[in-house]
C-alpha cells in the first residue's frame, strides 16, 4: 500500500510545472487526482500522465479567477469520486514588478489568483475534508512569502498572505483534525520562472533573455542550481500524506537554501 492509496485529491495549476509533477507523483502513490488548469489540452495531457502512472482522475479546464469555477472543481470532484481527502491550491500569478508605475489591474489579478480563488476553493472543500480521516489542504506560497522580495513586492504581499491564511486555518480547524500546510518553492525550473524574470516592468529584465536571466537567478541560490518541479512534488506528497499526520501550520521552504 502506498501513502495515498484510496485518497481523492484536487491539484490546481496542474497543467505544467510543479502542479503536473505533483499530480503524477500522487497518482504513483495511489491517489485519484482531479487536475485543474487553464487550458484544456495541457489539462488532458496531465490526466494522461496520471493514468500512465497507474492512477485515475479527472481533467477540469477553466479560469480559477472565476469564482464559480473555483467552487465547481470541488463539487465535480466529489460528485465523481464520492469524497475529498486533500486539496493542493497550487495556482498563482507573478504580478507586477513595478511600484511607482504600478498597473493596478495586475495588482488585482495577483490578489485574485494567489489569494481570492484559493479562499473560495478552500471554503468549498472544508465540509468534505471534514469527513476524511486525514482531511488536509496544501497551499503554494514561495520563498518570497517568507522574505520580502524587492523584485516582486505585490507577489510577496500575496504569498505572505497565503502563509497567514494557512496558519490561521491550521489553528481554526485543528480541533476538528484538519491540517493546513504550505510549500514555499524558491527559483524553480518551470515556465512561470521565465515569465517572472522577463517581466517588462522589471528593470533587471530590460533586453535580457529569459534563459540567461534564469541561469543568473540560479547562481544566487546556495545549492547553485534551479529547483526541479519533482522536488516540490516530493515535499507536497509528504505534507499531504498521513506520514505528516502531526504536521500542521507549517510553511516549508523548498528552495535550495534561499531563505536560510
Ligand atoms: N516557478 C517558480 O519559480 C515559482 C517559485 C515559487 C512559487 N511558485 C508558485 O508555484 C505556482 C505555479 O508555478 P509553476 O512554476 O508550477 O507554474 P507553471 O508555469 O509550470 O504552470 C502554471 C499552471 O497554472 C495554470 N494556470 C495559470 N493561470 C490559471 C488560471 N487563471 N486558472 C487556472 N489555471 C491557471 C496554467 O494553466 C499552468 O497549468 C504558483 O503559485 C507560483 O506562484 C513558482
Amino acid at each position: 500500500m502506498s501513502v495515498l492509496t484510496g485518497k481523492v485529491g484536487i491539484v490546481t495549476a496542474a497543467g505544467s510545472g510543479m502542479g503536473r509533477a505533483g499530480a503524477i507523483r500522487f497518482a504513483r502513490a495511489g491517489a485519484t487526482v482531479a487536475v485543474v488548469s487553464l487550458e484544456e489540452e495541457e489539462t488532458r495531457e496531465t490526466l494522461a500522465l496520471v493514468e500512465a502512472a497507474g492512477g485515475q482522475g479527472l481533467a477540469l479546464a477553466g479560469d480559477l479567477g472565476d469564482e464559480s469555477f473555483a467552487r465547481e472543481i470541488v463539487d465535480v470532484t466529489v460528485e465523481e469520486f464520492g469524497k475529498l481527502d486533500f486539496l493542493w491550491n497550487h495556482v498563482g500569478y507573478p504580478g507586477p514588478a513595478a511600484v511607482e508605475d504600478i498597473d493596478i489591474g495586475a495588482f488585482d489579478r495577483t490578489v485574485d489568483l494567489n489569494l481570492r480563488t484559493v479562499m473560495v476553493t478552500t471554503s468549498r472543500a472544508i465540509p468534505h475534508l471534514r469527513k476524511s480521516t486525514d482531511g488536509n489542504v496544501l497551499f503554494t506560497s514561495s520563498s518570497s512569502g517568507l522574505t520580502g522580495s524587492p523584485w516582486s513586492p505585490v507577489y510577496s504581499m500575496a504569498k505572505f498572505g497565503v502563509v497567514g491564511l494557512m496558519r490561521a486555518l491550521a489553528k481554526k480547524y485543528g480541533p476538528e483534525g484538519l491540517r493546513f500546510n504550505a510549500v514555499c518553492p524558491g527559483v524553480m525550473d518551470t515556465p512561470m520562472l521565465r515569465v517572472f524574470v522577463a517581466r517588462p516592468d522589471d528593470e533587471r529584465a530590460r533586453g535580457a533573455d529569459a534563459e540567461e536571466l534564469s541561469r543568473k537567478a540560479a547562481e544566487a541560490i546556495p545549492l547553485r542550481r534551479l529547483g526541479q518541479p519533482e522536488e516540490v512534488a516530493n515535499a507536497a506528497l509528504f505534507l499531504l500524506s498521513e506520514d505528516a499526520s502531526f504536521i500542521t501550520g507549517v510553511a516549508l521552504p523548498v528552495d535550495g537554501g534561499t531563505v536560510a
